[in-house]
């Protein structure tokens, strides 16, 4: 296992040299063995700054570890900063300044689908934190070498709405969730005696030995905020509501070479997510076209700016529900400004200032952020959220 000497010790933290070095060995597909991947991992956690010590007897204790089962178990604090890292790595998420905050719901020894899926609720509810909500990640048991009985969540999110297509192919609800929805029905699942354009999903989970199995969220567990407008009244009347708190389930979570196929993780929501995407795209619930004749400006003149100008609306109800709700929501001026501080800090201690360029440039106003003018390293470093294969496609 390799080991950076100059690294040891320092109180202020690593020089930027060490840094680099370390971050060499943790750049994605390169072919190293576990024992080296894990090795880079506790370099990482050995040069962060306030981050737990890392003894000699733990660097052998883990390679040998490794020998004998092909397989290391991480310590309660190596699980805690390595979710920390895969989140500060995650080039895609322009929320990252707030890293250090990510807590960790260790549910890494349960047994059966029915605990896992009281993990997930209590999830939703240790996030939603009644509107203040926390970043928050609960790991499941990580995929071990010939076992195939590793915990699956087959949602995308753990909160999500129902998309029903009919028979003509139009879907009630989110469109983005057909293909979910319809294996829910096939599998039995029963939805409200009168379907509507938010009715929340139940979970789907697999593995532990058994086959797949839903598991309904009590409503008393999902806050939703329904949307208004600060000027306009009759916005009310277009029934639109999203949930408070989007908790990704489908991605590996990947520290020192161990994968975490099932670890749902959660930040807090920028507005546009839900008003320049979710409700405003084409093939989402597009809700443009209503908005603009409801607003009286509807026209067949692309060049009369109609989406753009509800676009602006339909982001400000967004930002302004959840503000009077009490439900945390960020703009996405003040997220792209705290954005461009955590890449001041990432240079400052001599690590890669890693990020996608098409996904951090919010989807409205794009260069009117702070984010616009700047480029971007793409290279997603362990640890680090994955996609992995779909479990139900
Ligand atoms: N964009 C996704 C959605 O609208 C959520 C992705 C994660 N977002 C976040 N703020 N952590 O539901």
């Amino acid at each position: 296992m390799s080991f950076c000497p100059q690294t040891a010790g320092s109180p202020q933290g690593p020089t930027p040299l060490a840094a680099a070095a370390v971050y060499q060995r943790l750049k994605p597909a390169r072919r190293l063995s576990l024992t080296d991947k894990a090795g880079a991992f506790l370099d990482l956690l050995e040069i962060e700054p306030g981050g737990p010590p890392v003894t000699q007897t733990r660097r052998e204790e883990v390679r040998r570890e490794i020998e004998r089962h092909g397989f290391y178990e991480h310590s309660p604090e190596e699980l805690l900063w390595g979710c920390r890292f895969a989140w500060r790595h995650s080039v895609r998420c322009i929320g990252r300044f707030f890293w250090k905050q990510l807590e960790v719901r260790d549910a890494r020894g349960l047994r059966s689908l029915e605990d896992a899926a009281s993990q997930c609720v209590a999830h939703v509810d240790a996030a939603t934190n009644a509107g203040a909500v926390r970043p928050l990640v609960t790991v499941f048991a990580p995929a071990r070498p010939r076992s195939k009985n590793t915990l699956r969540i087959w949602n995308y999110q753990l909160l999500r709405y129902a998309g029903y297509r009919a028979a003509d192919g139009a879907v009630l609800g989110d469109p983005a969730e057909a293909a979910f929805t319809e294996k829910c029905l096939a599998l039995g699942w029963k939805p409200p005696a009168e379907k509507g354009r938010f009715d929340v999903l139940p979970l789907l989970l697999s593995g532990l030995r058994q086959k797949a199995r839903l598991f309904e969220i009590p409503r008393g567990c999902v806050l939703e905020v329904p949307l208004v407008h600060p000027e306009w009244d009759w916005f009310k009347e277009l029934g639109l509501r999203w949930y408070a708190v989007p908790i990704v389930s489908n991605m590996l979570l990947e520290i020192g070479g161990i994968q975490y196929p099932a670890a749902p993780f959660n930040g807090w929501y920028m507005g546009t997510e839900i008003g320049a995407r979710n409700l405003a795209d084409i093939s989402r619930y597009d809700m443009l076209p209503e908005i603009a004749q409801r607003l009286g400006i509807f026209s067949n003149r692309e060049s009369s700016l109609w989406r753009d100008r509800a676009l602006v609306e339909l982001n400000r109800a967004v930002l302004h529900s959840y503000q009077t709700a009490g439900v945390r929501m960020a703009d996405h001026h003040t997220v792209a400004q705290a954005h461009v501080r955590f890449e001041e800090d990432e240079r400052s201690a001599g690590r890669p200032v890693t990020g996608r360029w098409d996904w951090l440039v919010p989807p409205i106003s794009g260069a009117a952020t702070a984010v616009w003018a700047r480029s971007y390293d793409p290279t997603e470093y362990s640890p680090n959220f994955r996609y992995q294969p779909s479990a139900y496609c």
